[in-house]
């Protein structure tokens, strides 16, 4: 059987760009950027995706910046919300396969175990709630489709915290990170990896599904993680200490926060029939390639 036609929306973002990466070299894959496919034009969506051929549409573009959303609401309703309704109706209309990204920041972030793909969503801001609207919509256009629910990305497609991190090392010892606020890194080259065993040997996956990393971390804890790593491949940081700090004193920050928003990935551990590995793993193999690439 041939190779699914693969079409990917957020063709300039980490997540998008790391899926075209990934599939460009072994899929006839199609990436759009905001210029070929707008989602606060959702008039515009239809027949944008009826021009093209594929079998299966990666849906990573999305108005990701909670301060930018809290401030700019009606955009973030058409990216997050009625842009994503829009193609899952199409996709389904066609009998196409659509993954929709989603985030962790549908939770409250109130005291709780790990999350669950059933547990209630309840956003705190308004990234997560246009999120959570998506995800409704999309699932309810098209009930076939899935909504990959992803958690503090990192890769190398674009700088993220461990990388901002470790540059701000470079020139001084005087950091902090937030440790009251707490979720799961996922590397972006493991989200393709599951990706592509979920399209090749689980096609029939609907419904919500976790996809993260194992394990837990705060900004600090991953900030600390990511100091030693780069300490152990002989970057000149200056420290690998971080001064510890709270969520409420970033009062700089727009869009309030959830404070726990750890997923679990039992479901996907289960369905793909693997063990996944702990997000410090990945972050150490990451930052390894990267920099023995300087
Ligand atoms: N990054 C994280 O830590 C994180 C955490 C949880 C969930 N997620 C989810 O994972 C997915 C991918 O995130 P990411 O980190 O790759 O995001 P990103 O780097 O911010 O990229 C977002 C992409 O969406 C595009 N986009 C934004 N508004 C658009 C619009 N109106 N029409 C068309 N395209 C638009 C952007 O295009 P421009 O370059 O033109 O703006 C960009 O290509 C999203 O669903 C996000 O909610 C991410």
């Amino acid at each position: 059987m041939p190779a699914p036609r693969i079409l990917i929306l957020g063709a300039t973002g980490g997540l998008g760009r790391a899926l075209h990466r990934h599939f460009s070299s072994s899929h006839q894959t199609v990436s759009w950027g905001r210029a070929e496919l707008n989602l606060e034009r959702p008039e515009t969506i239809a027949r944008r995706l009826e021009a093209q051929s594929f079998d299966i549409l990666l849906n990573a573009a999305g108005m990701t910046n909670p301060d930018a959303c809290e401030m700019q609401p009606e955009k973030a309703r058409l990216a997050n919300a009625a842009g994503p309704q829009v193609i899952a109706e199409c996709c389904h209309a066609r009998g196409m396969r659509l993954i929709h990204f989603s985030t962790d920041y549908v939770f409250s972030g109130e005291p709780h175990d790990v999350w669950k793909e059933d547990d209630e969503t309840k956003p705190v801001n308004l990234y997560g709630c246009t999120k959570r609207d998506g995800e409704l919509a999309v699932l309810q256009a098209s009930p076939n489709a899935l909504v990959a629910r992803v958690s503090w990305l990192f890769g190398p497609d674009k700088p993220s915290h461990p990388d901002n991190v470790i540059q701000r090392t470079l020139q001084t010892n005087d950091l902090t990170a937030v440790d009251d606020k707490v979720s799961v890194p996922t590397s972006t080259a493991d989200i393709c990896d599951w990706i592509e065993r979920i399209i090749h040997g689980h096609p029939e996956t609907s419904g919500v599904l976790h996809m993260c990393n194992t394990g837990s971390a705060s900004w600090h804890s991953w900030a600390e993680a990511a100091l030693k790593v780069a300490e152990g491949l002989g970057l000149p940081v200056k420290t690998t200490q971080v001064k510890p700090i709270k969520l409420a004193e970033l009062t700089q920050l727009k869009a309030p926060r959830p404070l726990m928003t750890v997923m679990s990935n039992e479901r996907l551990q289960n369905l793909l029939g693997i063990e996944i590995r702990h997000w410090s793993k990945a972050l150490e193999e990451y930052l390894v390639e990267k920099h023995r690439q300087k």
